[in-house]
């Protein structure tokens, strides 16, 4: 391993002291050690400490001043908890408006809201609050709400000119995922729309009658499409913030007209940059050595290791573990925190919370930690150098998650995170040299995904030039006619490319992937909503099954309980209705919590998620929630399995394949060769005709979630496709 100041620790010759060690108890996450009145004050001490608490008073005369601002400022320098407090204390909420900050991740918008409410004083919920999809902790009092992009947008469907909003944030706008960016359009828009609403209600009176004439006099289509549906309502204009962690602000300045932005010195210590020599080929093994080296033979510090998903976490903290326990008894003081996207938010706060006296935290994080969240105590970052991103191709309209490289902006922010507090180091897995062959930064998602779910919803925001929307980037003009093509196979829009009635406006009301929203109404005709219900929400969590490596014969005897002959949903569906029964059962004589823990056990014992249960769990009476608001029929085809199926076929028709004469297959609408993924319970039985719902892309193109279907079901369960087509 070289180092930039060529101090040598030779990492990748780390061999940890194989001793034989009885297993000790995991140590528990003690709670803060200090009362609720000391709290209060440290965590005055603590914001008072901020880079951003200094120029307070500036930051609220630049928004008086500027409709639209930039703040530019390192991590960590308070951005997100103290600037809507800011401008809560400056007035901007008197007339009982509400500031609304966005974050890309639901992980990063709870424990914000979480952290400003205690900052506050306040119970969560009340003054302070967050939403997120499928959660919603706000009441009418809430003046500062924390949400994802993506809520937001949802929003913008029933209320287009934001009008409860006095200010938005759209946070970590660095990020670019693809809600940002079209956030970003939708809020000009929304922007131009109420400072227009503002001067004609200043020049005439908006009577129905002059509204006609002010068409016409716009231009600007969008904006028109706005003001439509909010004829002869006045609002005050709209001020918007856009936040970023990284140094270019041009790009979002010029967006907004040359907008004004602002820069915070943040407070960086130095970070020591450590490569390996040579290229890794495992890099779970490599951080696993890294972690123990570090633990072995470095002083106190908390450790940071960034992986790719919830999988991969879960494995690594098993594997740590166990090594743990063949260390002499003095050196076990190590505990592991995982905090990713999906966590039950209640155990996402406990990566904040520090470790017991003595032990070291060894953090587990998704790139969610590289700048969404600042966890207190880090001092060493592990960095594989690997994320999961989406990858979209336009040419077969397929898109997959694929472990590919970080940009050089990922590994610098990466690495930044271990000098927040005091100079740190950054143990990167990979040679130098390959550091300068990074490219320069990520490429935006709206880039490299599929555009169909936000198309539907800037078709149901009226906005129907998909290909004229000023977008910040502009998508390639093949990925939008692709999705445009697929909504329109779907049903969801006409052939004059407008949002149909019901089922568009159904399928944008749906918080789902259009494909899922569809599945879902048309299960409502197939009399098995009951079962799609079940389906989708287990198809919304990561890995519902796991199979450590140690215990792999038992895992596979646990999984034949459930696994149905004719694929993996209806595999998925008897794991949930089993996991039903049993809580049934248990529920009597059983308080809440004593239910969840018994339930978990019912997991461990089962070889099944107990995490990705629960949210699915959540999804669930979510989405059933939405299919009843909607009027859809809620029933169940009992046992009759080959109507589901029928079902799946009808909704998933996009994602069928053919047998190969090699045994692999053949993906019908894209013509590309794939294999049925290992985990899936059609492995081994390879039927003629399938439908799948996820490809992952390692050395070989896999399918995953796959239902066993008659090739003849896709003409006439989807004549709008095969029939012409194939
Ligand atoms: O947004 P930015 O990265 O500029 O900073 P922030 O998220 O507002 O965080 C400011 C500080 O608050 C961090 O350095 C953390 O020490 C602390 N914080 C925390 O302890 N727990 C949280 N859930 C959020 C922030
Ligand atoms: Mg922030």
């Amino acid at each position: 391993m070289t180092n930039n100041n060529n101090n040598n620790i030779p990492v990748n010759e780390m061999h940890w002291p194989l001793v034989d060690k009885a297993d000790k108890k995991k140590p528990k996450i003690r709670d803060l050690p200090y009362c609720q009145g000391n709290r209060k004050q440290r965590l005055e001490q603590q914001r008072k400490a901020l880079p951003i608490a200094s120029v307070e008073k500036r930051l609220v005369e630049e928004v008086q001043k500027n409709d639209t601002l930039i703040i530019v400022g390192e991590t960590g320098s308070g951005k997100t908890t103290q600037l809507p407090q800011f401008l809560l204390n400056g007035g901007f909420c008197h007339d009982g408006k509400i500031i609304g900050i966005t974050q890309p991740r639901r992980v990063a918008a709870v424990t914000v809201a979480k952290r400003v409410a205690e900052e506050c004083g306040v119970e969560l919920g009340q003054k302070v609050g967050y939403s997120i999809r499928f959660e919603d902790v706000t009441s009418s009092s809430t003046r500062i709400k924390y949400m994802t992009d993506g809520l937001l947008l949802r929003e913008a469907l029933l209320d287009p000119f934001l009008s409860r909003y006095s200010v938005i944030i759209v946070d970590e706008a660095h990020e670019r995922t693809i809600h940002t960016d079209v956030l970003l359009g939708l809020l000009k828009n929304v922007q131009n729309a109420r400072s227009r609403s503002i001067n004609k209600c200043l020049n005439i009176e908006n009577t129905e009658a002059n509204y006609g004439k002010l068409l016409k006099r716009e231009n600007d289509a969008n904006c028109v499409s706005i003001l439509k549906r909010c004829q002869g309502v006045k609002f005050p204009s709209l001020k918007l913030i856009i936040m970023s962690a990284s140094l270019d602000a041009r790009g979002f300045s010029e967006y907004f007209g040359g907008a004004r932005s602002v820069y915070i010195q943040g407070r960086q210590f130095p970070v020591d940059i450590f490569y390996t020599h040579h290229a890794e080929p495992d890099y779970v093994d490599a951080a696993l050595i890294t972690i123990f080296q570090i633990h072995l033979e470095e002083g106190p510090g908390d450790i940071l290791v960034f992986l790719t998903g919830q999988e991969e976490i879960e494995s690594v903290e098993r594997l740590v573990q166990e090594r743990l326990r063949q260390l002499p008894e003095g050196s076990q003081k190590l505990l592991t925190v995982p905090i990713f996207s999906s966590l039950p938010s209640e155990q996402q706060m406990k990566a904040f919370m520090p470790a017991p006296a003595g032990f070291r935290k060894v953090i587990l994080a998704t790139n969610i930690a590289e700048t969404s969240v600042t966890i207190p105590g880090i001092k060493y970052v592990i960095d594989p150098g690997v994320v999961k991103a989406r990858t979209y191709n336009a040419h077969t309209g397929i898109e997959s998650l694929d472990i590919v490289k970080t940009s050089k902006a990922q590994a610098l922010q990466r690495s930044g995170r271990a000098g927040r507090e005091r100079p740190g180091k950054c143990f990167r897995l990979y040679p130098e040299s390959e550091f300068g062959q990074l490219a320069d930064s990520t490429e935006p998602e709206i880039k490299r995904c599929n555009l169909s779910n936000v198309i539907l919803q800037l078709k149901a925001l009226g906005v129907d030039d998909i290909i004229g929307f000023d977008f910040l980037e502009k998508p390639s003009r093949m990925a939008i006619v692709k999705s445009l093509e697929q909504l329109f196979l779907l049903g969801a829009i006409t052939d004059d490319s407008k949002l149909s009635d019901p089922i568009g406006h159904q399928m944008a009301r749906l918080p789902l992937d259009p494909v899922y929203s569809k599945a879902l109404i048309l299960a409502s005709q197939f009399n098995c909503l009951e079962e799609m219900l079940i389906a989708v929400a287990m198809l919304s969590v990561e890995s519902i099954f796991y199979t450590p490596r140690e215990k792999l014969e038992e895992a596979r005897t646990a999984m034949k309980c459930f696994s149905s002959p004719e694929g993996d949903h209806i595999t998925l569906i008897n794991v949930y209705r089993a996991s039903d029964e049993f809580v049934e059962k248990i529920k009597q004589g059983n308080d809440k919590e004593k239910t969840e823990k018994k339930l978990r056990k019912w997991c461990k014992e089962n070889f099944i998620n107990s995490r990705s249960l629960r949210h699915a769990r959540d999804i669930h009476s979510q989405i059933r929630r939405h299919a009843e608001q909607m009027g859809l029929c809620v029933a169940s085809c009992g046992d009759d399995m080959l109507q589901f199926r029928r079902c799946l076929a009808a909704s998933f028709f996009l994602n069928a394949a053919l047998k190969q004469p090699e045994g692999t297959y053949r993906a019908l609408a894209s013509g590309q060769s794939v294999r049925i993924h290992p985990s899936s319970v059609l492995f081994r039985t390879k039927p003629e005709c399938i439908i799948f719902n996820e490809l992952v892309q390692t050395n070989h193109c896999y399918i995953r979630n796959i239902t066993r279907i008659d090739f003849l079901w896709l003409p006439e369960l989807a004549p709008q496709y095969y029939a012409v087509q194939n």
